[in-house]
């Protein structure tokens, strides 16, 4: 309220200043306007009564100035006339017993011999009084004074002073109202649900966060209050979390045991990830900058470790306003925890690097999927001189930091491990390769094969999701280049370097947010969905993640089984990726016709058998259809892990929902009580719909607990716990920094 009133005083205080001043300089300029007209008027009329009166007065006749007075005289203007000697020979009756007050300037006019004015007060009334010498050979003999009423000037004056008082008054009420319902309307009510929600969170009830305040009307103070209570949310539900472990027992993974873990293993020890895809991307659209997540299981994956842990994340600057936002950001941006360093690279760079040789060579080479890899000599150099700027931005990031801790990503940055090791022999450094590593067969059309393998020898630590992709790792290093495998402890030694090679399945957070059923029937009430059944597909248009083979085996569903059409509606999630190279605008094409052809054949005006939505979707978006959807279906031709089918089982919060899953994905090796399938056998697939939606809810329920209960017990922070652990246990041999 005190606030209000300050306010307030502040509002009227500059108001009345303002028109105070303008009404002021109004008056003022209208008084001189006026003044003017008047003074103008008062010096016409007495030329025309001089000329009238001055042979009058010179031939010394007595009569003849009633005439005059007549003639010139008004109710708003009287006229006198005098001798040489300041005498009245005529005047107006209404002034011609009050001319007392005007006689010195009338005497002065006529010893100077010209006209003089001023104001006076005749008779009671103000009045303008402008003295002419009347004159006989150029000497004065007398004076004429016409004395114009000035009384209106003052009343005018008041009025204005009265209009201006009521304006204010009026402008007052007006800014009073408004101020009171804006400041109730953005900043009472706002603070009082931001206090009313940290006296919640105080007492210990998980509730969610109020709407974000104005952010531009607090500056940085109501983001900083949300984002300290956000984080006190947090703290309290990872203590509330390890204290329920504790007393259970359970030794499973969470945020806060990762973090305290990596501690306890590394110190002080900063921790960094390097990885091509940056975990926030900021994009231009229209004259805003939007922040973006991108599509991607490694950012998925990667993102709760560094909220629990901090450090740096490399990564490329892909997005259009990235310059604009900054190269070193903290994030997220409203509680930050770990710090992004972003790398440019060059137009021609991304396409030898990222488009050619990592998708276009390395992703088909690994990936079995009968697409043929292609190795260009550019596109090689480009990649050896991207992984040359990643390793340098990262160096100059850990200039300062003792035996750092690096956690190198993917197939983008194969030749990194070793380009930091050598500058930095204190490191620990690891890779993880998210996707499979092939057969040595496979493995070597790569022209570059020993290169690649060098590069990732000069790690401590290598990953893969699976052991049988380590073991194909191991024996395409023993048959390619001269080191010793020892297979009894899957590690490579080469001169005085040992690297640990590790199979680390890779997983996604705990999701255990219960509001399933009212979001269900949100989504598909949006969607227009009225089936009894639906299924989602969520992926990156590629061709390993076996979309058109996904299509084929729902028209077959609905060709063997016609009962199930109008009953069963699939909605397919899809983000275009890499669409620079002509295989994946090929695929774009090919799937859109697919979609296209089942919608025309099956479908009807009150049925759609597939919802193509081809668009980006953020992480809380596909939540939503995770949760809404009866059964996911993953088929992948060839997948590392496939952190889909984690991520839907995960969150499955009821328990209800079953997953159809390619047997050629890592997660198949994991979720045992999917559906699995064979993604080239149509039959197969539809039949395991077909399963899915005939399947007894019981049974249904205990798969998807199993499931659950596996994804819960073997999650993200699991998986940086174990490479972490790892990472630790291998010995460092005391090397100076070279
Ligand atoms: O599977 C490997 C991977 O790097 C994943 O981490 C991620 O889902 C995908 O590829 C992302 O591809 P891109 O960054 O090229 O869009």
């Amino acid at each position: 309220m005190r606030f209000l009133i300050r306010l307030l005083g502040a509002l009227w205080l500059a108001t009345l200043l303002v028109s105070g001043g303008f009404a002021w300089y109004e008056v003022h300029q209208e008084r001189t306007r006026q003044a003017e007209d008047l003074q103008r008027r008062a010096a016409l009329a007495a030329d025309a009564v001089r000329e009238a009166s001055e042979r009058l007065v010179a031939r010394g006749v007595r009569n003849g100035y009633e005439r005059v007075l007549t003639r010139f005289g008004r109710q708003d203007r009287a006229i006198a006339i005098y001798d040489a000697y300041g005498s009245v020979l005529e005047a107006s009756p209404e002034v011609k017993r009050s001319l007392g007050p005007i006689s010195p300037l009338v005497t002065e006019a006529i010893q100077k011999n010209q006209p003089t004015r001023a104001f006076a007060v005749v008779n009671g009334r103000t009045r303008l009084v402008h003295a002419v010498p009347l004159q006989q050979d150029d000497k004065s003999i007398g004076a004429a004074a016409v004395l114009l009423d000035a009384e209106y000037l003052e009343a005018g004056e008041w009025d204005l002073w009265q209009r201006t008082a009521v304006r204010f008054g009026v402008l007052m009420l007006l800014v009073t109202g408004i101020t009171w319902v804006v400041v109730r309307w953005s900043v009472t009510q706002p603070m009082t649900r931001i206090a009313e929600w940290t006296r919640l969170l105080k007492s210990g009830q998980p509730v969610a966060p109020p709407p974000q305040a104005d952010a531009s009307l607090f500056g940085s103070l109501a983001t900083e209050v949300t984002s300290l209570a956000r984080t006190l949310a947090r703290a309290r539900l990872a203590a509330a979390e390890e204290a329920r472990l504790r007393l259970v027992g359970d030794s499973l993974w969470t945020e806060e045991r990762l973090k305290q873990f990596v501690e306890i293993r590394f110190g002080a020890r900063p921790i960094y990830v390097v990885s091509n895809r940056e975990p926030v991307s900021h994009e231009q659209e229209g004259r805003s900058i939007v922040e973006m997540r991108p599509a991607s299981g490694l950012v998925t994956a990667l993102e709760p470790i560094m909220l629990a842990c901090g450090g740096v994340w490399v990564a490329h600057g892909s997005g259009t306003a990235d310059r604009v936002v900054g190269e070193r950001i903290g994030l997220p941006v409203d509680d930050p925890a770990y710090t992004l360093r972003r790398v440019w690279i060059t137009e021609q760079e991304e396409a030898g690097y990222y488009y050619g040789f990592a998708n276009e060579g390395l992703w088909p080479l690994c990936h079995i999927v009968h697409e043929r890899p292609q190795f260009r000599a550019d596109d090689w150099e480009q990649y050896k001189g991207v992984n040359a700027r990643f390793a340098g931005t990262l160096l100059e990031e850990m200039e300062k930091a003792e035996s750092p801790i690096v956690l190198a990503q993917d197939y983008h940055f194969a030749l990194l491990p070793q380009l930091v090791k050598q500058a930095r022999p204190d490191a620990r450094v690891a890779i993880f390769w998210h996707i499979p590593w092939p057969n040595f067969e496979a493995f070597g059309i790569c022209p570059w094969q020993e290169e690649i393998l060098l590069g990732l020898l000069g790690a401590d630590l290598v990953g893969f999701h699976t052991q049988f992709h380590c073991n194909n790792f191991l024996e395409t290093v023993e048959r390619t280049i001269e080191g010793r495998v020892d297979w009894e402890n899957f590690t490579v030694v080469r001169g005085q370097h040992r690297t640990w090679v590790r199979p680390f399945p890779i997983s996604v957070a705990p999701d255990d947010a219960v509001e399933r059923v009212a979001d269900r029937a949100a989504l598909r009430a949006e969607l227009g969905i009225t089936t009894e059944w639906l299924g989602v597909g969520v992926e990156r248009v590629d061709y390993t993640k076996g979309l058109p083979e996904r299509f084929r085996a729902l028209r077959r569903f609905f060709e063997r089984w016609p009962e199930y059409r109008r009953r069963v509606t699939f909605v397919q999630i899809a983000s275009l990726s890499r669409s620079r190279i002509p295989r994946y605008r090929a695929l774009q094409d090919e799937v859109r016709e697919a979609v296209r052809s089942i919608n025309e054949e099956l479908g009807d005006r009150g049925w759609q058998p597939i919802l193509y939505r081809e668009r980006h979707h953020d992480h809380s978006e596909i939540r939503r259809y995770y949760r809404a959807a009866d059964f996911c279906m993953v088929t992948s031709l060839h997948d590392g892990m496939n952190l889909v089918a984690k991520e839907y089982v995960a969150a499955q919060s009821d328990d209800d929902g079953a997953l159809i899953l390619s047997r050629f994905t890592g997660a198949s090796r994991e979720l045992r009580d999917a559906y699995i399938v064979n993604p080239y056998d149509v039959e197969d697939m539809a039949a395991a719909i077909r399963d899915v939606v005939t399947a007894d809810p019981l049974e249904r329920h205990s798969r998807m607990r199993r499931m659950r209960d596996h994804v819960r017990e073997y999650n993200i922070y699991g998986w940086a716990g174990l490479l972490a652990a790892e990472l630790a246990r291998i010995p460092q041999p005391s090397l100076e920094r070279g």
